[in-house]
């Protein structure tokens, strides 16, 4: 799975953004949350011209995109966050959400007139609204990794390692969560760079939007590694 993983930055820039700017954070905040959000608009105009040309891939991407909308809207109607000092007026927010879930049902169709066992494999996290929920927390600097980085990476093996955790690998008796020694080893490799290391970091969210890490009843070494990870 090759990641579209600038959708993911256009829209956590609104929270990541650093600058030297004499705008206060939050007006900081609006000022490229707007921005991220008119870009999306143009690309949303974009994949929507071309809705049977877009592949699955791209439909993931969106779908985070439409998670992150869907949590940024449901901020925005909740009255105890009303605090965040905007408003939707026009339900903006929403109606971009409802345009990836046009989009995105219109591809679907399409690909799975196409490549139905690509599609079986990613099928859970293509289908509906992908959230990244995260908390934004220093790293320790004892976890910084310096050195050469190791970009080689293997997309069939990697792919393996998600339909594992995604409980859709071929083997009739799959189920969700599980992880084996050989995909751990793949995902944890460090000093990783490029594709290696977003596919890395996409396995964990994956795992965690499908509830791997909260309940993982399945797997014992997701269950002994994820709990060693989170100690760190
Ligand atoms: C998209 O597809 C899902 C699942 O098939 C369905 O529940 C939903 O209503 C569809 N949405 C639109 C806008 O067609």
């Amino acid at each position: 799975m090759s990641i579209q993983i600038f959708l993911l930055f256009c829209i956590c820039s609104t929270v990541y953004v650093k600058t030297s700017s004499a705008l206060p954070s939050s007006e900081l905040h609006i000022k490229y949350g707007g921005e991220a959000l008119k870009s999306l608009e143009r690309l949303l105009k974009f994949f929507e011209s071309d809705v049977k040309d877009l592949n699955l891939d791209g439909v993931y991407g969106l779908r985070i995109a439409q998670g992150q909308l869907d949590a940024l809207h449901d901020k925005l109607i909740n009255p105890l966050k009303k605090n965040i000092g905007v408003t939707d007026a026009n339900n903006h927010v929403q109606s971009l959400s409802n345009q990836i879930e046009r989009i995105a049902n219109k591809s679907l169709e399409e690909i799975a007139r196409k490549d139905t066992s690509y599609l079986k494999r990613f099928a859970l996290i293509a289908s509906k609204a992908f959230l990244i929920d995260y908390e934004v927390r220093n790293i320790k600097e004892n976890l910084i990794e310096t050195g050469e980085r190791i970009s080689e990476f293997d997309e069939d093996k990697s792919d393996v390692c998600f339909s594992e955790i995604l409980g859709s690998n071929d083997r009739s008796n799959s189920s969700p969560c599980l992880v084996s020694q050989s995909c751990w080893n793949l995902m944890t490799s460090s000093k990783s760079t490029n594709y290696r290391l977003t596919h890395q970091l996409l396995w964990f969210l994956v795992a965690k939007t499908i509830g791997c890490i909260d309940h993982r009843s399945t797997s014992n070494l997701a269950n002994k590694n994820l709990k060693y990870l989170e100690d760190r």
